[in-house]
């Protein structure tokens, strides 16, 4: 899969691309990762990629023209496939937009900056506007690494061990269960006993349980989008009926 980035700071993608999995995958070409500068498609001596915005008001706004010239050098017009500007407007990254975007042949990333990007990008320049989270980056570049890194490892071969994709957090909807090496007691802390007992129906239970025990914890939301059975639905209710059984107790005056 080839991904371009658009950023007026490409020298911040050397390092975290150059390393570990996506260095690996890159090397072994199962990933082309092109980055070019923005400013490099400015128009005039001065290459201006900023201006002051319509109406007034504090900032710089990102201006059209060199992202249009960028996208038109590098033929990647919004047809031939998702051109993606990051930004904190954008829809919530999450894992089924990594799946969905790991079949493309090719992506490419607009990383925004400034105060804001000239709305005409939005509607005529791209086609998806992500967002990695309800806060605020200094630019679209960290952003457009995390969807990089997210899809890239999707990628078949890109992952050394492509079980690790599939039984991961999220992957099924759930959170992972936890995991656990060598030694089986360090200073007193020990390995849950049905771990290290070989039996591997149990094992597998007891993963499906705590998947569901940490994900009905800490993202209980995300419950109603997975794929249960109806073992992993009595589990729930277990569960959800200890808690109220907890609450009751520990009620005060009782
Ligand atoms: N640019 C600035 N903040 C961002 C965010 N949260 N997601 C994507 N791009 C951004």
């Amino acid at each position: 899969m080839r991904f371009d980035i658009l950023t007026l700071f490409p020298e911040m993608f050397v390092s975290p691309f150059a390393g570990s999995i996506l260095g690996k995958a890159r090397e072994r070409g199962l990933i082309d990762l092109q980055v070019h500068d923005i400013r490099s498609y400015a128009p005039g001596k001065h290459r201006v990629t900023d201006d002051a915005p319509y109406g007034g008001g504090g900032g710089m706004v990102m201006k059209v023209e060199p992202l249009a010239l960028a996208l038109e050098a590098l033929a990647m017009p919004s047809e031939a496939g998702p051109v993606i500007l990051m930004s904190p407007q954008g829809a919530p990254f999450r894992q089924e937009i990594a799946t969905e975007l790991a079949v493309c042949e090719r992506i490419l990333l607009i990383c925004g900056h400034y105060e804001g990007v000239d709305e005409r990008v939005r509607e005529h320049l791209v086609n998806r506007e992500l967002s990695i989270g309800d806060y605020v980056l200094t630019g679209g570049e960290l952003a457009a690494m995390v969807v990089v890194d997210a899809v890239a490892r999707l990628i078949p071969g890109v992952l050394g061990n492509s079980e690790s994709a599939r039984a991961d957090s999220f992957a099924a909807g759930l959170l992972e269960y936890p995991q656990y090496t060598r030694p089986q007691k360090y200073r007193g802390w020990e390995v849950p006993e049905v771990l290290v007992n070989g039996n591997h129906r149990e094992i597998e239970n007891w993963r499906r349980r705590q998947s569901l025990l940490r994900t009905w914890r800490r993202r209980p939301e995300l419950l109603a989008g997975a794929e249960l059975s109806e073992a992993d639905r009595t589990f729930l209710r277990e569960l959800e009926a200890a808690e109220k059984e907890d609450r009751r107790e520990t009620r005060p005056g009782r």
